[in-house]
């Protein structure tokens, strides 16, 4: 069975002393929700050793994660951080190909599946994020691209682990308010675990994909609802520790409906 994860996307957001008071809360939200979820939480970098350091004090149990690492494993590329130094940082997750990196920041598939290689070479669970722009599903293509984003990673993704994630993130939904219907979602899960499945089934049952993209509370029901959604990958409404709190209190719901 896959349990349900529940990860917050803090993205550029957030002062240290606000860092931590949100994994404070994160590790409370966890406490109260039980063992039917996890819980996983993605700060800035200069943040993670400090947010490692109260998720620990509060008793454990969240995963941290981070929101991107370097396509190299070590050299001159100022500015650059490797999987290697994350993973000592603490980290457990990292994403991959977020389409905000692949939009503002040029990240390319190629990169992608890089940075994916690098992070399970470092011990690292990749979050590969793949979505389609607006544009996209209005030409019917949502299919096509989400596949081929996916295909571009999934060898490096296959030689590492089952414990991979997907995390479905139309980019029309991203920070718009505007979710994708819970429909549109599972269609697209659906088609991304066929991929993987015609790989290799027994991964494709074992890996979680995740729906992003304007999860808040009052809507993450319904995707929690749909067979092929493991969870949510949530921005905005994760800096809210009311909101998280909520949305991993759904999580935990979900496992216990499915249990
Ligand atoms: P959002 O962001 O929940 O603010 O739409 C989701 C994400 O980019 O991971």
């Amino acid at each position: 069975m896959r349990i349900p994860l529940v990860a917050g996307n803090w993205k550029m957001n957030g002062t240290r002393a606000e860092a931590r008071r949100w994994a404070q809360a994160a590790a409370g939200a966890l406490a109260a929700a039980g063992a039917g979820v996890e819980v996983a939480v993605f700060p800035p970098y200069p943040w993670l050793t400090d947010v490692a350091a109260a998720l620990a004090a509060a008793g454990g149990g969240v995963r941290l994660g981070a929101q991107a690492c370097a396509p190299q494993a070590a050299g001159a590329l100022t500015g650059a951080v490797s999987a290697a130094m994350l993973k000592e940082a603490g980290c457990h997750y990292c994403l991959c190909g977020h389409s905000e990196r692949r939009t503002l920041l040029g990240e390319d598939d190629a990169r992608v599946a890089a940075a994916v290689a690098q992070a399970l070479g470092a011990d690292l669970v990749p979050v590969l994020c793949v979505g389609e722009t607006l544009a996209e599903r209005e030409a019917g293509r949502t299919a096509r691209v989400v596949a081929a984003q996916l295909a571009a990673a999934l060898d490096a993704l296959l030689a590492g682990p089952p414990t991979w994630v997907l995390a479905y993130e139309p980019v029309w939904a991203i920070g718009t308010g505007l979710a994708a219907t819970p429909a549109q979602a599972a269609e697209v899960h659906a088609g991304l675990r066929a991929e993987v499945a015609a790989r290799d089934p027994a991964v494709a049952g074992a890996i979680r994909i995740l729906y992003g993209g304007s999860v808040k509370p009052d809507n993450i029901g319904g995707f929690l609802r749909q067979e092929d959604v493991d969870g949510a990958l949530v921005g905005g409404a994760s800096l809210d520790p009311a909101a998280f709190a909520a949305l991993v209190q759904a999580g935990a719901r979900r496992d216990g409906a499915s249990s």
